[in-house]
């Protein structure tokens, strides 16, 4: 134990050398590689819808203008116009702090570039809210799943922005539920002014929503990998769903070929094969930290026909749609390969300093996930175990499209 502290502190002191001999070197440089390593401690869906955000060629897709505007004289205006938000949104996510942010460029541009590394991707995440909504609504829009627009609950809604997407492309009434108050105060700056939108602070687990008329569309985006009872949060937006209606939420899949490598909340490797309990284990041998912090960030990982049962158990059908790919089945060898050569360091260099049971139960969650993943692949027949294939091994996360005809 005192070993495994001494490694982890001694891990942290020689990152920080590195990091103060590059920042002499060149600071620039450095305050990026702090921003990546800051980056990559991210919750995984944020890292991905981040990635999504800025990957050139896909902002104009989503509305973020690819290059700054013409040299605007006043940085709330700048970022109203870029990321579609209004201005009380703007103005009381300033006033809330969200860290050490120098608010005096004029322009969203030079604001960006004068943010610390943590807001860089903190900020845009919140700004892009509305954007992302959009993009949410447009993909239902697109398959036809917005039959009726009278109602929408966005369960989780943090800063509010899908509310509001939602009240642009028609919902009469549109509500959001958010555990923690700032966020609650965010959500309704965003939505102020606009008829039949509403916010309120609820734990949607224990919320008492019985008397609540029902929606025709509910989404959960980002949230259901965090919450204790996955299975009575199901439950609960199934029931406040309309006849015709949908509910669309998004999930990290812990079979990803990419999460068995490194996952997406702390990149471990192979933690994401492990139920919670020894998952949280591995964590506090790996990092130091306590299995509470495990505990409190996560909650149990399922495969995707978890949540197609529970959906069905609940009366309504679901499917997976096309985003997310991680990469088509003919990079798999490449993968594979990649991913072999992962877990041999890891043999190598990580397992030998982990209790020999905890070890042992990696090593053998792994292995029958090498197992089956080979196993799967050299069955891929017809096209129905193409798509089985891909939504299980080469989907970073599922957005899962639920519907009760
Ligand atoms: C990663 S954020 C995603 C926010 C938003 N859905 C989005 O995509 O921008 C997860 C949000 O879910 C909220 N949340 C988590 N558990 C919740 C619960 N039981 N009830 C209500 N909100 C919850 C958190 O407070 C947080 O704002």
């Amino acid at each position: 134990m005192v070993n495994k502290v001494s490694d982890s502190i001694l891990r942290y002191i020689k990152r920080f050398i590195r990091f103060a001999q590059r920042f002499v070197q060149d600071p620039r440089l450095a305050s990026d590689d702090l921003a990546k390593y800051l980056f990559l401690k991210l919750p995984g869906s944020l890292q991905l819808r981040l990635r999504t955000l800025f990957r050139p060629g896909v902002q104009s897709q989503t509305g973020i203008p690819s290059s700054p505007s013409s040299k605007p004289q006043d940085l709330v205006a700048d970022i109203t116009s870029q990321f579609c938000v209004p201005e009380t949104f703007v103005r009381r996510y300033r006033e809330q702090g969200h860290g050490p942010i120098d608010w005096s460029s004029s322009n969203w541009k030079e604001f960006f570039e004068h943010l610390p590394p943590l807001q860089k991707i903190t900020v845009p995440y919140a700004m892009s809210t509305v954007i992302r909504g959009r993009t949410m609504l447009s993909l239902l829009e697109s398959q036809a799943h917005l039959r009726k627009k009278n109602r929408y609950l966005d369960v989780g809604t943090g800063y509010g922005g899908f509310l509001r997407a939602a009240k642009e492309a028609g919902f009469k009434e549109v509500m959001g539920i958010e555990l923690q108050q700032d966020l609650v105060d965010l959500a309704s700056a965003n939505v102020y002014g606009l008829p039949g939108a509403q916010v309120l602070k609820e734990d949607f687990l224990t919320g008492d929503f019985s008397g609540i008329q029902g929606f025709d569309l509910i989404t959960c985006n980002d949230v259901i990998e965090h919450v204790d009872d996955p299975r009575l949060a199901i439950r609960k937006m199934c029931g406040l769903m309309n006849e015709g209606g949908c509910i669309s939420f998004e999930v990290p899949n812990k079979d990803a070929i990419e999460f068995v490598r490194a996952d997406g909340h702390f990149l471990i490797f192979g933690i994401t094969q492990l139920p919670k309990d020894q998952a949280a284990e591995y964590y506090a041998a790996y990092t130091g930290a306590q299995q509470s912090v495990y505990f409190f960030e996560m909650g149990e990982m399922y495969e995707l026909d978890w949540y197609f049962k529970e959906l069905r158990e609940n009366g309504v059908s679901a499917f997976v749609a096309d985003t997310h790919s991680i990469g088509a089945i003919e990079d798999v060898p490449n993968l594979m390969k990649d991913l072999r050569q992962v877990y041999k360091e890891w043999q190598a260099e990580t397992k030998p300093k982990l209790d020999v049971a905890l070890a042992q139960r990696i090593t053998s969650s792994v292995d029958t996930y090498i197992q089956d993943l080979e196993r799967d692949f050299s069955n891929l027949t017809d096209h129905p175990s193409k798509i089985r294939f891909k939504n299980k091994y080469l989907r970073a996360f599922w957005t899962i499209i639920a519907t009760r005809d």
